[in-house]
């Protein structure tokens, strides 16, 4: 079903679209509850292109606060849908996500969080509770010992830039990440705690990866 039939049938007013419509609003909210949403993966292909000018480039920082833009390659597909409908709806409210976000139809953030997330990480180990850091022990139940969310509205940590973890957690310490499983893990953490736990489950692999792009010349140094 291609989102133009979507929205034409919308504005004819015809009742199943509005049903469909409304299965795919949902999808952030409960996810597992949720029929999965037709997706069309050339759009999210051509939507994701822009996205690429940040998320495709290994290494790619924010200017300020500087930490490096989050990899989505791997990443769990409904976890990035949330991610999306918080920035657009303005819940995550981070000023260049959101104008990415603004534009986007709910078809479109289906499709275009399809795209960059790829196949989800696989093949990891569950670590040893002895090698898992004593802070982020805690973590794991959700995380996994692995770094692998351990149901898709967890989002995968393996991989992921140390900065934009610490980031991540600062951001739900002060609030401006407004989950509140997160804000109520997080008060647990003191500062030695945060460098710990983003130290480790950055380092874990098989990890997520910086979506790549057509033109690999654009690639900085990891
Ligand atoms: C100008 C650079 C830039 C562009 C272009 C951009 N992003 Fe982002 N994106 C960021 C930054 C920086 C963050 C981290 C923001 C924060 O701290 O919440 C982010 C975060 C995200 C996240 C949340 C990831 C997570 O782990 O929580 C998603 C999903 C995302 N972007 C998708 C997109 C999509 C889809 C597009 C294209 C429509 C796009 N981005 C375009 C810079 C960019
Ligand atoms: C009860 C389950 C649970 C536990 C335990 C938990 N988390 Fe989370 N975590 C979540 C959920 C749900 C999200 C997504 C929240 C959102 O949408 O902002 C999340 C998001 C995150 C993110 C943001 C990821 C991104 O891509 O932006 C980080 C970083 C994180 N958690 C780290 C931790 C750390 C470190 C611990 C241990 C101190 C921990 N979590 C414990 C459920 C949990």
């Amino acid at each position: 079903m291609s989102e133009l039939w979507l929205r034409s049938s919308v504005r004819s007013g015809v009742r199943v679209a509005t049903a469909v419509l409304l299965a795919i609003t949902c999808v952030g909210a409960a996810a597992s509850a949720q029929p999965p949403p037709v997706v069309n993966a050339q759009r999210g292909k051509v939507l994701g292109y822009t996205c690429l000018g940040c998320h495709g480039i290994k290494g790619y920082r924010n200017a300020y606060p500087n930490y490096a833009v989050p990899r989505l390659r791997g990443q769990s597909v409904p976890y990035l849908i949330q991610a999306l409908q918080e920035y657009r709806s303005g819940n995550r409210a981070y000023p260049t996500m959101h104008l990415q976000a603004l534009s986007l139809s709910d078809q479109d953030i289906v499709d275009v969080a399809t795209y960059l997330a790829g196949q989800p990480v696989a093949g990891a180990k569950p670590a040893a509770a002895s090698e898992v850091p004593k802070a982020a022990a805690v973590c794991t139940s959700c995380h996994g010992s692995d770094g692998i969310g351990i149901s898709p509205l967890y989002p995968t940590l393996a991989g992921q830039h140390e900065s934009y973890l610490i980031r991540a957690l600062l951001e739900y310490q002060s609030g401006y990440r407004k989950n509140p499983i997160m804000h109520s893990m997080e008060a647990t953490l003191s500062p030695a705690d945060i460098t710990v736990v983003a130290a480790y489950f950055s380092h874990l692999k098989p990890g997520l990866h910086t979506v790549p792009r057509p033109d690999t010349r654009w690639a900085a140094k990891r």
